[in-house]
């Protein structure tokens, strides 16, 4: 299956009775698998989760720990791009050449890298040696 299908499949399945904005996102690791999420709302606001952090928190716990292309789609008008937060949980696990493509279920597509998205990302380099 196609990483856009994979994405597209598990939209279906966000839970976002608040927003009413389903999300599903789908990433590509290592080894070839694909791993996917979808956003997660709360009736506490706060504890929702993004479609892409149950992606990453998908492929993390089948045990691998890098991704190599990312897709992200949503009923939107234009291409959704993954928000402040989830563009350094995308950063964790991927360099910046990884393309993330953003979708919209009426087939706009928009492709990025990781590092466009999230420039003068914060890394371990800046932690130095400790
Ligand atoms: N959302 C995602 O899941 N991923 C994004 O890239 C953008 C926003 C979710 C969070 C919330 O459940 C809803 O979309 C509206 O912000």
């Amino acid at each position: 299956m196609s990483l856009k299908d994979a994405a597209t499949r598990v939209r279906e399945n966000a839970h976002a009775p608040y927003s009413g904005f389903k999300v599903g996102a789908a990433l590509r690791a290592a080894s070839g698998a694909i791993y996917v999420g979808c956003n997660v709302e709360n009736i506490a606001y706060p504890e929702g989760t993004c479609a892409e952090a149950g992606a990453i928190a998908a492929m993390v716990a089948a045990g691998e720990t890098e991704l190599t292309e990312v897709h992200v789609i949503a009923d939107s008008p234009m291409p959704v791009t993954p928000c402040g937060g989830c563009r350094q949980k995308l950063a964790e696990f991927g360099v910046g050449t990884v393309r993330v493509t953003m979708g919209t279920t009426a087939g706009q597509e928009q492709v990025m890298t990781l590092a466009e998205l999230l420039p003068g990302a914060f890394g371990a380099a800046h932690m130095g040696d400790r």
